[in-house]
């Protein structure tokens, strides 16, 4: 466990949804590992809310079970899950009328922080920012927390920023993209503005291209109906790989504030080119015979929605002008990993001759699975026969390198839960950027529905559509290769 933990004020956290599947999968066992950090104060008070009729026994008994089967196996202490249950209660509340409010008001304790967190689909955000306002919990010392998907494009997207901020101030909004909580993904702005070793390169004339690739094994399954409505750009795009790609590009914050970190990633959308349809790929994977096709799933069989997606994009600024974007992610692929590599040029002149090959040096952040680092170098193939030239790498797995601690630290959801307790809002989507990312996805679906496109099939298990290969390829480029 981690033993190194900053411990929060006392709260109280409001689980509108508490009985969903978001809430049970990584919510509270979230909570119950903050607890058994250390990290959570006793004195905290959690609270489900949701229509069911329960009592606090039921809810606890189901919180229970869902910690049993989403948590950690070493985490399993009975004696110290019965204490984290203690600060459990429900409470039955219905989002869309006036049951359970009054009762929920009394149970907000003055002064303390509260959290509210709205685990529920977003045609409720605004009857439940209207009802805390209306029965008097929405004072200076609450914050609200929102889940993805933040609207569909940008108008929807206005309309919700427009619907919390009749009730909240933006310094009290927090709006989820769990990938910003993960370690690695924050490991980018301590690599890039702790180190003196990259930033000189990090720039058009030393950065031949960078790749992000997020691709996950499994298919759109039991969701498929709701996935169709949304598709690989709106789903992971729009939000987790463009986060990415801001950390990766922005220009140096003055500070790690959470202002002077979200203005410059702000500078990167803005600055994005609009992206040229011909550097768009869009597939759906087939059935394989054991497995269902995309259309199969999602209940439609001519469905237009891409289960995968790649593109090319640039960024039109002076520090990325000229140097390509390359972003793939898609469902049913070969391997869950998520990965970005930034390659290099290569040399300016080869002083050991053409037969010493090309070589570039490429630095791969892994985000999942085995988080780390790779830096691939250049050295001298070892043994008599003249100067051949291999490439290796220099390989630091955070687990291997900071042992326990590097293997064992908060999940994406538990830091970001205590970042919402501390009122640190480094690690959200401000409404400016989320509205920016749409702003400039919109017109890239907008196209593709236009021109009617119909996604390219790919097997399952591959690493997507042939001609996302091609997309590479014709500029005399590689994908790194998604590895089993
Ligand atoms: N699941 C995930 O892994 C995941 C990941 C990222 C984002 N999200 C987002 O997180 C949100 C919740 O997702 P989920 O998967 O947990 O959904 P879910 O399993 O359908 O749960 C929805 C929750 O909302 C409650 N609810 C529905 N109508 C209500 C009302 N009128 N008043 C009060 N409570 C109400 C439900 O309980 P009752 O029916 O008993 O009221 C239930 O607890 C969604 O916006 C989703 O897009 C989910």
């Amino acid at each position: 466990m981690v033993s190194r933990v900053i411990p929060v004020d006392k709260f109280d956290l409001v689980i509108f949804g508490g009985t969903g599947d978001l809430a049970r999968r990584k919510i509270l066992p979230g909570l119950h590992r903050r607890y058994l950090a250390g990290q959570m104060p006793e004195g905290a008070q959690i609270v489900g809310a949701a229509r069911a009729v329960l009592d606090d026994q039921g809810y606890r008994d189901m919180v229970r079970e869902a910690i049993t089967e989403f948590g950690d196996a070493e985490d399993q202490d009975e004696a110290k899950l019965a204490a984290f249950l203690e600060h459990v209660q429900y409470l039955p509340i219905d989002a869309m009328g006036e049951k359970g409010w009054e009762k929920l008001a009394k149970m907000i304790r003055p002064g303390m922080i509260h959290a509210y967190y709205f685990s529920v689909g977003p045609s409720l955000f605004g009857e439940l920012a209207e009802r805390l306002q209306l029965y008097g919990m929405a004072d200076e010392n609450c914050r609200i927390v929102v889940e993805k998907p933040f609207g569909r494009d940008l108008e929807s997207a206005r309309e919700l920023n427009k619907v919390l901020a009749a009730h909240f101030d933006e310094s009290q909004i927090y709006r989820i993209d769990h990938y910003l909580g993960k370690e690695t993904v924050q490991n980018l702005m301590a690599v890039r503005f702790a180190n003196i070793l990259f930033e000189p390169l990090w720039n058009a004339q030393y950065v031949d291209h960078i790749q992000i690739t997020v691709a996950e094994t499994v298919g759109v399954g039991g969701r498929g109906a709701y996935y169709d409505k949304s598709g690989a750009m709106r789903d992971m795009v729009q939000n987790h790989l463009m986060q990415l790609l801001c950390l990766i590009a922005m220009e140096p914050p003055s500070r790690f504030g959470p202002d002077e970190v979200r203005d410059e990633k702000l500078k990167v959308i803005r600055a994005l080119e609009p992206v040229d349809p011909h550097h768009i790929v869009r597939g759906q994977y087939n059935a394989d015979g054991k497995e269902q096709s995309y259309r199969d799933d999602a209940g439609d069989p001519k469905s237009l929605t891409e289960s995968f997606i790649a593109l090319k994009c640039h960024i039109s600024n002076w520090r990325w002008s000229g140097t390509p974007f390359y972003i793939r992610t898609g469902k049913k692929l070969k391997a869950r990993e998520s990965e970005i590599v930034v390659v290099f040029k290569d040399a300016p002149h080869l002083i050991f001759g053409q037969s010493s090959g090309q070589h570039c040096n490429t630095l791969t952040i892994r985000l999942q699975p085995n988080e780390g680092m790779t830096l691939g170098v250049t050295i001298k193939d070892p043994g008599p026969g003249g100067m051949r030239l291999i490439d290796v790498p220099l390989d630091m797995t955070f687990a291997e390198a900071l042992g326990e601690e590097g293997s064992d630290g908060p999940d994406a959801y538990e830091r970001l839960i205590m970042d919402v307790m501390r009122g640190n809002q480094t690690l959200f989507m401000r409404g400016d950027e989320v509205e920016a990312a749409w702003g400039w996805t919109d017109p890239i679906i907008a196209g593709w529905e236009e021109r009617g496109e119909v996604p390219k099939p790919y097997e399952v298990g591959s690493s997507g559509p042939e001609d996302a290969m091609m997309l590479m390829h014709r500029d005399g480029r590689r994908w790194r290769e998604i590895k089993e």
